[in-house]
């Protein structure tokens, strides 16, 4: 009887700590070592912007409400790193409403949803909630994982053209890392939901070499960035082997 209950609650424990191992998502360093609150509050501003302009016309909407879902979920993921972050910005206390409000954004069925979530999305801009608390899932994989190369390309195009483009690297990279670390949370959408490990360990590979990239753009080094932007590229590819084996030619 003994040993039985023994053996039971082993394998209960067993149970649990795998459970637990799959979902927890290892300590973030302080977001300004990857993204300044500077760079994430004008990126945040930068995709309220481009979702005005999808929905001034309602001709258009079919059409870009794919890219507005992307952004939406994009500044879904600005503000939680916002609302987290150590540096005192202005959505910090308004973090919680604006995930709230562009996620409603996201999965507005049609053009009038849009339009009344996105005017809530603009109040929230100013509320004052309840912070936000940890890392949890905002956004789905899906949105952010195809926002992330339609970023990178642009940051690709800009490296072209450092001097004058090097604020557009910057705040882009950051957009880059704070994806990247938003997207531990996303563990479970994932083909490989046990193989937390690496999930995190290559979001973390992509947050740094895009903090790198951001760090040497602020500072106008242009081959330090040279250099960042070929280490973000290894983490994309590095990654893709094992989660997105199917992508590995698409995303050169
Ligand atoms: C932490 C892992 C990881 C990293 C890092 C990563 N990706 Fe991905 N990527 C994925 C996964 C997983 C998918 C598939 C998402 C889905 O469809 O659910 C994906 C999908 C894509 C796609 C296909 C999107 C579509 O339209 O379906 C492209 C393109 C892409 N990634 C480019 C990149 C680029 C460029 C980088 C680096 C800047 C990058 N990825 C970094 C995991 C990653």
């Amino acid at each position: 009887m003994g040993f039985r209950v023994a053996a039971l609650t082993c394998s209960l424990l067993v149970i649990a700590s795998s459970l637990s191992a799959a979902a927890e998502i290892p300590a973030a360093p302080k977001a300004s070592s990857y993204a300044s609150a500077k760079d994430l509050v004008a990126a945040l501003d930068d995709y309220i912007e481009r979702i005005e302009e999808v929905l001034a016309d309602p001709g258009e909407f079919a059409d870009l409400q794919s890219r507005m879902v992307k952004d939406a979920e994009t500044i879904s993921v600005l503000a939680l790193v916002l609302g987290l972050h150590d540096e005192d910005n202005v959505y910090k206390a308004a973090a919680g409403e604006l995930i709230k409000s562009s996620q409603a954004v996201a999965q507005a069925a049609d053009y009038k949803a849009a339009k009344a979530a996105f005017e809530q999305l603009k109040a929230a801009k100013s509320a004052k909630g309840a912070a936000v608390t940890g890392w949890v899932r905002v956004a789905s994989l899906k949105a952010l994982m195809e926002q992330v190369p339609l970023v990178n390309s642009r940051l690709n195009r800009n490296m072209r053209r450092f001097e004058r483009q090097a604020d557009g690297i910057a705040q882009d990279a950051a957009v880059l890392a704070a994806i990247a670390q938003g997207s531990m949370a996303n563990l479970e959408e994932t083909i490989q939901p046990s193989n937390s490990e690496k999930w995190f360990a290559f979001c973390q590979q992509m947050r740094d070499a895009a903090a790198v990239l951001n760090k040497a753009a602020v500072a106008k080094d242009e081959a330090g960035a040279k250099d960042a932007e070929a280490a973000l590229a290894k983490s994309c590819d590095d990654c893709h082997a094992v989660f997105h084996p199917e992508g590995l030619e698409s995303a050169k």
